[in-house]
């Protein structure tokens, strides 16, 4: 009797500490835009947030916009998101702090397990609304063309469903690029990588256009 409460308890606060509800609808009071949102521990305490916000209109199969959210502990040197779930052949977003604590987008590309290329079919747009840092965490906003669409090697059209899951990737480094200010500078490599199923239905917005043109200015 004791000892099943007290493991209630213990699992209880393991839980709160190291699970957040998959896939959680987030209503962002900063831009106005609902995204879907999940948490990836890089630490046993600690982790990153990545939320996702796309058009409601958009078609299956099609290259549409997406709104980019990151929320990292500031022991993140640069974090990466792969759109298609693992790094080779797929649009990479890497970001960090450069000198004067502003965040540094670089579009990447790798064909295999080493450093990624720039890659110009992905083009990011930093908001200033949605940008922001304090005492514990950085975190970033951004909008994207080019990351729910990519070709392969081979010449085919690959596509994130605006309807279900995608699998993404994250990858974490303690250590921030070489040339800080530069969104070309080399990068180290990770320390941790990780997976979850981004659900892409949760992250519709309707009023997605006119909100992007606004925080666009
Ligand atoms: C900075 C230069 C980079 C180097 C040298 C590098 C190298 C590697 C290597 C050697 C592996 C295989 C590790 C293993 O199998 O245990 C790997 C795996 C991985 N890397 Fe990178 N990486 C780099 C940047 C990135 C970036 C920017 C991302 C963006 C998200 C990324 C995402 C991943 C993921 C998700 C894996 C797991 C295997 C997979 O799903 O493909 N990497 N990397
Ligand atoms: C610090 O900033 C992060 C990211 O914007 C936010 O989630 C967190 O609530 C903030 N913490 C405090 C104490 O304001």
């Amino acid at each position: 009797m004791l000892w099943s409460l007290w493991f209630g308890i213990v699992a209880a606060l393991l839980s709160r500490t190291v699970t957040a509800a998959a896939n959680a609808i987030y209503q962002d009071p900063d831009t106005g835009l609902v995204f879907s949102s999940n948490y990836a521990l890089y630490k046993v305490d600690k982790g990153i947030t990545f939320r996702v916000a796309i058009p409601s209109d958009v078609q299956t199969y099609t290259s549409y916009d997406a709104v980019v959210q990151v929320v990292a502990p500031n022991d993140v040197g640069w974090v990466g998101i792969a759109w298609a779930g693992s790094m080779p052949r797929n649009p990479l977003l890497v970001a960090w702090r450069n000198t004067n604590n502003q965040v540094v987008l670089s579009s990447r590309w790798a064909n295999g397990h080493i450093t990624p290329n720039t890659y110009a079919g992905a083009q990011y747009t930093l908001f200033k609304t949605g940008t922001k840092s304090n005492g514990t965490h950085w975190q970033y906003t951004a909008l994207c063309k080019g990351c729910t669409s990519w070709t392969t090697d081979t010449g085919a059209s690959r596509y994130l469903s605006p309807r279900g899951g995608n699998r993404l990737a994250f990858a974490y480094s303690p250590g921030r690029p070489s040339s800080p200010n530069s969104a070309t500078s080399s990068i180290p490599i990770h320390e941790v990588h990780g997976y979850w199923q981004h659900d892409f239905s949760g992250a519709a917005n309707s009023n997605f256009e006119t909100t992007v043109e606004r925080l666009s200015v």
